[in-house]
């Protein structure tokens, strides 16, 4: 708990995209809303994205600062929220250093998304000693804000479960909590740490619109949040279900339906449209597209006008000076964090003050 008496907040993405409807659906929603009730910290994990891409600099900075102008278009408040550039708060690279001897090496690489990432980016055995290492870092981002949850999509669950294993490990090994203990009493119990839960959002995994895959910039099948009316409605027509004619009885189960449900407001009109597409009851797969492309402006439509604002230079300063500002707050929570963790680990032998201006 803050000052304010308001459970901490952490999550973020790491900047090697525009984000997509399905972050949205996924976590960007849940957050926006959490804002209300929950002293949030949304984080750009800019260290990440060199594990994979360090050669790519300057691209790294763009997408950063894109991704800022995503989240303030889709409702995020800098002036409730805080939002964290990872590279300027130092806690969290010394945290993850602790951290990694809490893990047991192979612990590490047994995790899935890892696993699932070196694959789906061909990583091979290429890749840099830094890239399993970000799943630690991960830990420290949450950790060092000492958060109680974390809004993420369905991929990042396994994440989430590393940092709770770290966080009981810490506090067995410093703060003399029993292993046994229940994950709601570890403050009580002495832990400066509580143990963070994973939030996943109604549609963990949003399919795209190849209708296969999992929505996703890098396989082309992804509508973001920047696309024009004219761009979603292309890419819904591109979509294939496979049904031919009005009155062929239609599966619901199909990815077109997934975004029927995920973007329709209305349950009455999902709950007939269903029941239509099922008995093939003339209804085709174009007029549900456009009902559904009609659903996604109805969301889309007022973040452009927001981004409008943050276009251009102008708007990145905007953004710079946000990030400065808020790096400030971000590393009074971090800083204190740091301070406790060396205090369990009996490393009050000296005591640092860094000036954050
Ligand atoms: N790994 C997350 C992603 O790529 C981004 C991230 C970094 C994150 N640190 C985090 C998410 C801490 C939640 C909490 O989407």
């Amino acid at each position: 708990m803050t000052t304010q008496g308001k459970a901490r907040i952490l999550t973020g993405d790491t900047p090697t995209s525009r984000l997509h409807i399905g972050h949205w659906v996924g976590s960007l929603e849940n957050r926006v809303q959490l804002q209300e009730n929950y002293d949030c910290y949304f984080l750009l994990a800019n260290m990440h994205a060199f594990t994979t891409r360090a050669e790519k600099a300057a691209e790294i900075r763009r997408d950063t600062i894109e991704i800022v102008k995503d989240w303030l278009a889709a409702g995020i408040d800098p002036n409730r929220s805080t939002l964290v550039l990872q590279t300027e708060v130092p806690a969290i690279a010394e945290l993850s250093w602790f951290f990694a001897m809490l893990l047991p090496f192979n612990r590490v690489m047994r995790n899935p998304t890892l696993k699932t990432e070196i694959e789906l980016k061909d990583l091979g055995d290429k890749y840099s000693f830094g890239f399993p290492l970000y799943a630690v870092g991960q830990c420290a981002d949450i950790l060092a804000f000492r958060a109680e949850l974390v809004p993420v999509g369905e991929d990042q669950v396994a994440h989430i479960e590393m940092c709770r294993e770290v966080a009981r490990k810490f506090a067995w090994n410093y703060c003399g909590v029993s292993p046994d203990a229940e994950d709601a009493d570890y403050e009580k119990l002495g832990s400066i740490f509580p143990i963070p839960k994973a939030l996943v959002g109604r549609v963990g995994r949003l399919v795209g619109v190849d209708g296969k895959n999992k929505m996703s910039k890098s396989l082309g099948n992804a509508i973001f949040l920047s696309d024009t009316p004219k761009e979603i409605k292309k890419k819904l027509g591109q979509l294939y279900t496979g049904r031919q004619t009005m009155d062929e009885p239609g599966d619901t189960d199909n990815a077109l339906f997934q975004y029927v449900r995920a973007f329709i407001k209305d349950e009455a009109r999902i709950k007939e449209l269903e029941d239509r597409y099922r008995r093939g009851d003339n209804i085709g797969d174009g007029h549900i597209k456009v009902e559904v492309a009609e659903a996604i402006e109805g969301l889309l439509g007022p973040m452009r006008e927001r981004r409008a604002q943050f276009e251009g230079p102008s708007g990145d300063d905007m953004v710079v000076n946000i990030l400065s500002e808020h790096a400030k707050r971000a590393n009074v929570v971090a800083e204190e964090t740091l301070y406790l963790a060396k205090e369990k680990m009996h490393m009050q032998l000296a005591r640092r003050r860094l000036s954050f201006e």
